[in-house]
């Protein structure tokens, strides 16, 4: 199958685009429904049912979820619902979806993934480290092209004991309205620390922040390279069924 329907969820909103898994690219439009508030999953399962409506879609489907995924189960809740914690994601969704299958992986690494084979990690056999800057801040680490799954250095803990992404994912910028330029020394800070426990080869941010990537740049500075997402905010969505296609 060269088309699979690919669906990001993420904390303000669940889209969903055919793939063209030869280009990595979408093939054709992408349908945003917002994140339904509270995110329980029969709430998140009418979202997915009404993006596979929008594109009259049954078949194979890549879900991204932004939560540890094990075995197409939900380990944590961060952003979305606590009822999902050990809900099979996979069994929920593939009900609402009647006629698919769904196989769902963490959302950063869906994203990382995307990057890795078609995107700005291409070929790249260093450490690289994906940073999807969103409602939180997910992580996707590579080494030789290998993912290691579910890295969760959002949650690295951060000054006042709380998670790094309380300080500096676009979530926090907005609710604790600082400027971008404050935003993005502290993201710098973040790079920081991060390179100073791993070591990475390269940075990668993706997420909606991946977009406005030229107007911060100057303002972090880490040794190795910083480079926004090629395939900006549809690396979710284009790696999702990348993974569905794999595992499938
Ligand atoms: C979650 C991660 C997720 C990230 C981005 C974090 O709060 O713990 O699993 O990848 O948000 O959505």
């Amino acid at each position: 199958m060269s088309k699979i329907l690919g669906i990001d969820v993420g904390g303000s909103g669940v889209k969903g685009a055919l793939v063209d898994l030869k280009k990595g690219s979408l093939s054709g439009e992408r349908f945003r429904v917002p994140t339904p508030k509270p995110a329980t999953p029969k709430a998140v399962g009418g979202a997915i049912r009404e993006i596979t409506e929008f594109f009259n879609y049954k078949g194979l489907i890549g879900c991204g979820f932004p939560a540890i995924v094990k075995d197409g189960r939900a380990l944590t809740a961060s952003n979305i619902h606590s009822s999902w914690i050990n809900t099979s994601i996979e069994e929920a969704f593939s009900k609402s979806a009647k006629g698919s299958t769904v196989y769902a992986t963490n959302d950063a690494d869906a994203a990382g993934l995307a990057e890795m084979r078609f995107g700005a990690g291409k070929d790249n056999m260093g450490l690289v480290l994906l940073i999807t800057i969103g409602t939180g801040i997910g992580t996707a680490m590579f080494y030789k092209g290998e993912l290691i799954p579910n890295t969760e250095f959002g949650h690295v803990i951060w000054k006042n004991k709380k998670p790094a992404e309380a300080y500096c994912s676009s979530g926090a910028r907005e609710r604790l309205k600082i400027s971008r330029k404050e935003w993005a020394r502290r993201f710098n800070d973040y790079l920081h620390h991060l390179e100073r426990i791993l070591s990475p080869d390269l940075f990668i941010l993706g997420g909606g922040e991946s977009k406005l990537f030229d107007s911060y740049k100057q303002h972090l500075n880490p040794n190795c390279p910083v480079v926004p997402a090629q395939l900006l905010n549809n690396a979710g969505i284009i790696g999702a069924a990348v993974y569905a296609s794999e595992i499938a």
